[in-house]
Order: structure tokens, then C-alpha cells, then sequence
């Protein structure tokens, strides 16, 4: 999908299909009124008959409008006039892209930068426009059938200012080129994450990341069993001790900074099924353990984009990626490893693994010298309980980069709540028997889970993010949702306007 940002009137536009606003209580915006005051009150008139309220989301497609030169009027609801929140900004702009699906729409024009978003600017808007659109737009359907009904995506996105507004144009194609790379990053992820475990194994996760990385001149480095045996990755080796599949740690650098500038490393949780090991799960949506390498490959998008978008950062990105399952070899509930970093870890559950690759990860990465690690992992089922799927939850050792990852997720609507991990949680990581155990019992279950890798961090700024609720949409339509990839690529943007 192509898209440009264009100074025009809705009237003389000739897309398949301009899009305008309408409020609650027929109230039109500035692109609707023009509309509106061409075809002789066509607006007017749908709204007199009550079939249209302005609700938010909902949607009146109007053909050959009197007045205007696009074949194809989406009038769209917004809901309460001046109350325009960011979210519900977003609802209308996913309502219409699935209303311009069901029309045979090539080039889509949105006239919806002239309406005020409560505490967003007009490029902030414009990048919850492309986010919006390029959500709906996407498919996983490479294993099915070709569909009956043909697919009908949009070929061509224009985001339309007024045309006497070229001032903004400059900074809203700034904009929409920063959205348009965070959503291929996020579509990215979601291709990774929604293939299912009998292809993506920790093998094809690294020659995907490979690939990419060719692709786009950033370091890559696979290292497999013998490295990891070599280095005394023996909690990561653990994890892989009931699989087929041969572990790997995938490492790539990009760097777009200065030779002396410390990098901002990204670990992210590659386990590409995870069955729970002797610690077996229940069969009840054990398919949706597929997803649980999320953090990876979002770790691995977030890189992506950074290169993309050339940013004058030093980034490593490392993923350990394991299956976990059940076998005469797996690791026994009982057995204790021993970790890179010396400690000893007895596994009392081999179900909770993901801290258990992550330690030795996040010891690995000691060798950049970074400014901060950043590891992201669908780690506890307790994190949807404590904040659903809305919220990812975000736990550190260092209060300026929690603050710092909390804006980055308001600013890209990709929200993160802080879990505290004072001390006294550590108490329940206690083992009889070996230096630390593995889970921390019931209470607080995401604050014990991070402060098992907590022990693994000490030597630098560090923050976590358990993205277990975020990462996919579950049940009957599950499919990945490319989250936290743009609260990191916003992370990252940040980052590199302070180096600027
Ligand atoms: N990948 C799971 C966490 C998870 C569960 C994510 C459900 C999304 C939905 C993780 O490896 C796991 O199994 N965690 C255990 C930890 C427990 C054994 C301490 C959990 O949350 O039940
Ligand atoms: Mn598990
Ligand atoms: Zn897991």
C-alpha cells in the first residue's frame, strides 16, 4: 500500500473514495461541510433522516454525490463534538477501513486531520490513521484456500489536508513515513507470530531474521547448542532439552550511531511453542502457545524499523528461541541448572521457562556495554489478570527508562502500566536447594517473574515488559497484534532526536 499525504478539497478529489467526519448531533467537520455546501446538503439530508447519528464508528457509504468528483462519499461517525479522544479517534478510523474493505476502494482519501484530538497533534493523528488502516488491511491467509470473495485491499492511502495548509504538509510526510515503517515492522511481527510452531522453530525465527537483516545491511550473528554449551547458557540449553529443534540466539546490530555510542539492547522471548515441558499445560488453547516468541520477533521489527529509518542509534537486538516441551530428555521439575552468570536455578516448574532464556540472554548481552536493555516477553498468564489486554506491564531498575518507555506507549497507543518490584518480592524466588528458584508461587506472579531476571541485570539499566495480555488477540479470530513494536519504534524515535 502506497501512502502520501495531499493538500486537497474533498470535492474536486478524485479518489474511489473520500472519507469525511460527521459528530453526534450533525455536526459536520470542516471536510464534511464542503461536502456538504457541493452536492446541496447531501450530508444534511442523510442526517435528517435519522438512519446516521454520528456515532462513533459508524458508517454511510453515498454514491455519485452531486458536487463531487470522487464516485464514492464514506461519511464517518465520530462520535461527541469537542470530546474526540485519542482511542476513540482510532475506533472510527479502524470502522472505516473495514467499510472501504467492503467496497471495491483502490485509492482511499481520508479528509480527518481537520478534526481536534484531545491532546494529539495533527501528525500524532496521522500516525493513528496509518496504524489503523494498515491493521485492518492485514491477512494471514497464505495457508488457506484463495478465498471466494476476492480480497479487495487498498492500493493507495492518501491522508488529505486542506489545500490552503502546505505549511503542514512537511511535517505530516515526516509523520506518516515514521507510521508507514512501524506498521510494516508491526505486520512483520504479526507474519512471524501467526505462522504456526511446525514452521516457525527456533531455526527458521533466525534465518527470518537473517534474511531481513541482509536485507537491510545489520550485523547478524546465529549461534546454536555448541555456542551456547561453550558460553554456559545452561538455562537456556535446559529449556530446549525435550525439543527436536535445536535452540539459537540470535544477535543483530545496527549501527547508526557514533563508533562511542553504548547501544540500546533489545532481548526479546523467542520460545516458538511452548507445550509447558514435564510441566505440561492444559490442551485448551495450548495452540495459542505458538504466539509465545511475540517479544522476539517484535524485538527483531523494532530493529527493522530503526534501520529503515536509518536512526542515528547504536541497537542490538538479541533473541533467545527454544521450544518447550515434554519428552525423556526434557528437564525435570527438580533439576537444577546452572545459569551464564553462575547462579544456580532449581526448576520447580518447567512451565515457566521464559525467564529461564531470558537470564542467560540478558547475561550475554553484558558484552555490548549497553545504555539500557530493554526485554520484552509474553511471560505470565498473571499479567492479563492483573491488566487484561489493553495494558502491558512494564518493571525496571532504573526509574528513568520506565518513565521514558511509559511516554513512548502513551504517545504511540501502544500503553504500558508500571508493577512495582520493591525487594521484598525476591523472598519468594527462594530455593532449598539452589541459588534461586525458577517461580515465586502464585501472588504477584508478573512481579516475581521480573524479579527472577531482575538477578540477571544488575549491571545496567534495565526495564521489562510483560506483553502476555497485548501480544495476541485470543480465541476464534486469535492472530498477533504486532504489540509493543510501536511502542518501541516511538522508544527508539525518541532516542534518536536526543542524539540529533
Ligand atoms: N508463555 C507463558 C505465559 C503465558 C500464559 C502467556 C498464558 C500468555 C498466556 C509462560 O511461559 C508460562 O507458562 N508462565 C507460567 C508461569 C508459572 C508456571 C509460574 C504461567 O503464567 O502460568
Ligand atoms: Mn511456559
Ligand atoms: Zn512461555
Amino acid at each position: 500500500m502506497e501512502i502520501a499525504v495531499q493538500c486537497q478539497n474533498p470535492t474536486t478529489d478524485n479518489s474511489d473514495c473520500v472519507v469525511v467526519g460527521v459528530y453526534e448531533g450533525g455536526i459536520l467537520s470542516p471536510a464534511a461541510t464542503l461536502v456538504d455546501l457541493a452536492s446541496g446538503g447531501a450530508l444534511r439530508t442523510l442526517l435528517d433522516t435519522g438512519d446516521f447519528t454520528g456515532a462513533c464508528g459508524d458508517t454511510q457509504l453515498l454514491y455519485q454525490v452531486p458536487g463531487v468528483a470522487a464516485a464514492r462519499v464514506l461519511v464517518l461517525g465520530l462520535g461527541s463534538h469537542g470530546k474526540v479522544k485519542d482511542s476513540q479517534f482510532r475506533k472510527a478510523a479502524l470502522a472505516a477501513a473495514r467499510a472501504l474493505q467492503g467496497a471495491h476502494v483502490g485509492r482511499a482519501s481520508l479528509h480527518l486531520l481537520d478534526i481536534p484530538v484531545i491532546r494529539r497533534s495533527a501528525p500524532a493523528c496521522a500516525k493513528i490513521l496509518v496504524q489503523a488502516v494498515t491493521d485492518a488491511e492485514y491477512h494471514f491467509d497464505r495457508h488457506k484456500k484463495p478465498a471466494d470473495a476476492p480480497q479487495r485491499p487498498i492500493s493507495e492511502l492518501q491522508l488529505s489536508i486542506p489545500e490552503n495548509d502546505t505549511a503542514a504538509l512537511a511535517e505530516l510526510q515526516g509523520a506518516v513515513a515514521e507510521a508507514h515503517v512501524t506498521a510494516r515492522a508491526v505486520a512483520w511481527t504479526r507474519d512471524m507470530a501467526n505462522e504456526p510452531g511446525n514452521i516457525c522453530t527456533p531455526t527458521w525465527l533466525a534465518e527470518q531474521a537473517e534474511a531481513m537483516a541482509g536485507r537491510l545491511g545489520i550485523k547478524s550473528t546465529i549461534l546454536g547448542p555448541d555456542a551456547m554449551e561453550a558460553l554456559g547458557m545452561h538455562l537456556l540449553l535446559g529449556v530446549a532439552h525435550g525439543s527436536r529443534q535445536p535452540p539459537r540466539l540470535i544477535i543483530l546490530e545496527y549501527r547508526g550511531g557514533a563508533e562511542n555510542q553504548a547501544p540500546i539492547v533489545l532481548v526479546g522471548k523467542g520460545l516458538t511453542f511452548d507445550a509447558g515441558g514435564i510441566s505440561l499445560k492444559p490442551a485448551d488453547k495450548m495452540d495459542e502457545m505458538k504466539y509465545d516468541m511475540c517479544g522476539g520477533a517484535s524485538a527483531l521489527a523494532a530493529i527493522q524499523a530503526a534501520a529503515e529509518l536509518q536512526l542515528p542509534l547504536n541497537i542490538v537486538t538479541v533473541v533467545p528461541a527454544s521450544e518447550n516441551l515434554p519428552d525423556g530428555q526434557a528437564t525435570k521439575p527438580g533439576d537444577i541448572h546452572r545459569s551464564m552468570n553462575g547462579m544456580s536455578v532449581e526448576v520447580v516448574n518447567t512451565d515457566a521457562e521464559g525467564r529461564l532464556i531470558l537470564a542467560d540472554a540478558l547475561t550475554y548481552v553484558e558484552r555490548f556495554e549497553p545504555d539500557v536493555v530493554i526485554d520484552m516477553a509474553t511471560l505470565t498468564g498473571a499479567c492479563i489478570i492483573a491488566l487484561g489486554h489493553q495494558t502491558a506491564a512494564v518493571m525496571g531498575n532504573h526509574e528513568g527508562l520506565v518513565h521514558d518507555l511509559i511516554a513512548a506507549g502513551k504517545e504511540s497507543m501502544d500503553r504500558v502500566w508500571e508493577l512495582p518490584l520493591f525487594e521484598e518480592y525476591q523472598e519468594q524466588l527462594k530455593s532449598p536447594v539452589a541459588d534461586l528458584s525458577n517461580v515465586g508461587g502464585r501472588p504477584a506472579g508478573t512481579i516475581t517473574a521480573a524479579c527472577f531476571l531482575s538477578r540477571f541485570t544488575e549491571n545496567y539499566h534495565w526495564a521489562h515488559l510483560d506483553i502476555a495480555g497485548v501480544a495476541w488477540k485470543s480465541g476464534e479470530h486469535k492472530n498477533a497484534t504486532g504489540r509493543p513494536v510501536p511502542l518501541l519504534v516511538e522508544y527508539l524515535l525518541r532516542r534518536a532526536r536526543q542524539v540529533a
